[in-house]
């Protein structure tokens, strides 16, 4: 089979930049520590009411200053339904589901993850503007998903 010059070049331009997008995503994974927020905590999810610290959801502040936030995702509510933080605090959001995947965003920023049963997931993120903070679940999880939201008072 003849195969043109022209389309030659072309064939070998796009495997190299398939290997090229390819190695830069194994680079950042491996080398960069670049990890969708998932998988380094367990729990069991049929008691997680009853483990600490999600048997009491909520805020918690840290020796440095800086915040700890435990979350649990549950059909079609959000524990705790209201937070409130100083403004210019950096939390660290804990989040874990009790019954199915969910998801946990928190509009205008950055923090968005998945709430999977039986894994702690988390983000960061430093809350310079004072504001209500929109949480919602953004992973389909039955009839009621469209009702699943919390609200964060930054002040
Ligand atoms: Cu929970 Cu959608």
């Amino acid at each position: 089979m003849h195969i043109h010059r022209y389309e030659r070049w072309w064939m070998i331009f796009g495997l190299v930049m398939l290997v090229l997008f390819g190695a830069t995503i194994f680079i950042a994974a491996l080398a960069d520590g670049v990890n969708p927020p998932s998988g380094s905590q367990t729990i069991d999810p049929a008691k997680v009411s009853t483990t600490p610290p999600f048997d009491h959801p909520g805020l918690r502040k840290r020796a440095d200053g800086t915040y700890e936030a435990y979350y649990v995702a549950q059909v079609f509510t959000f524990s705790p339904s209201m937070l409130t933080i100083p403004v210019g605090s950096t939390v660290t959001f804990y989040v874990t589901s009790s019954d199915v995947v969910h998801g946990f965003e928190i509009a205008q920023t950055d923090v968005n993850m998945m709430a999977i049963p039986g894994w702690v997931n988390d983000a960061t993120h430093t809350f310079r503007t004072r504001g209500t903070y929109l949480l919602v679940c953004n992973e389909y999880c039955g009839i009621g998903h469209q009702n699943m939201f919390a609200s964060i008072e930054v002040k």
